[in-house]
């Protein structure tokens, strides 16, 4: 009989063990093997953990000169000089402060005038990196991961897609109103992040708790996105007590 493997749940003290247990993850990758494929999450939630690693970085701790990345995800029609792009947003947060090389940095183009194209492209040169080491993933209110949202498929690649109302409504709060949060982004699939040999899932706070709980206990079903990952080899989901408390097991 096939083992389905299962995955490993940290329950961090509180948000911002949360935040330290996932650097830790991601510095004991960059131990291993310095030149590491980063796959890298934007939101709210990674935050805390791109502060650590800058931290840790400016201590001498961790080198990101041989490192190289790949986002998830953009929002189709943001430059990256938009300051609600993820280019931006991770400019800010972790490239800025680093020492990573910005060509060996992969955001998706938002502002790519041939889509189908730039995304063949994307999966072409994650593949040629080698593939991903570590995919760091936040998780929407809705299950989506990066931005695949409810209904999409297992297998999907890297794409155009359509955000949902209820994406619309929660990323609003970065913008000034509802109807400046753009309608279309590029993501990697579900498939790609599958490829990554190890995915570690973030979520923090009571709102998370109901689709950390349905994504760990219920079905694998599109329904849920991030259901999807149960079974990957190397799936860690770090949580705090918050985003944990409706865990049955
Ligand atoms: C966005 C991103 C996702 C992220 C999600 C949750 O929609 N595309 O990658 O996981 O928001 O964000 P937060 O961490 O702010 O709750």
């Amino acid at each position: 009989m096939n083992k389905v493997a299962q995955p490993t749940i940290v329950v961090a003290s509180n948000k911002e063990d949360a935040a330290r247990c996932t650097a830790d993850l991601i510095h004991e990758t960059l131990r291993e093997n310095p030149a590491s494929v980063l796959g890298l999450a934007t939101g709210g939630t990674p935050i805390g953990v791109y502060r650590l690693l800058v931290e840790r970085f400016l201590a001498g701790e961790l080198d990101f000169s041989a490192v190289t990345t790949f986002n998830l995800d953009e929002y189709i029609g943001l430059g990256p000089e938009h300051g609600q792009s993820y280019r931006y947003f991770m400019q800010q947060q972790l490239f800025d402060h680093v020492n990573v090389v910005r060509e060996q940095t992969h955001v998706p183009n938002g502002l790519a005038s041939d889509i189908s194209r730039h995304v063949t492209e994307y999966e072409e040169q994650i593949q040629q990196a080698g593939g991903i080491d570590l995919q760091l993933l936040g998780i929407g209110n809705n299950g989506h991961i990066a931005f695949n949202e409810p209904g999409s498929a297992a297998a999907s690649r890297t794409r155009k897609v359509d955000l949902t109302e209820n994406t619309i409504e929660a990323n609003s709060r970065f913008f000034e109103s509802a109807e400046d949060v753009p309608r279309h982004a590029i993501t990697m699939g579900i498939g790609t992040i599958l490829e990554s040999r190890r995915i570690v899932l973030m979520a923090t706070g009571k709102a998370k708790a109901q689709v950390v709980q349905a994504s760990l206990e219920g079905p694998a079903d599109p329904v849920n996105p991030a259901s999807l990952l149960q079974g990957h080899a190397g799936l860690t989901f770090v949580l705090d007590p918050e985003s944990a408390s409706e865990l049955q097991l």
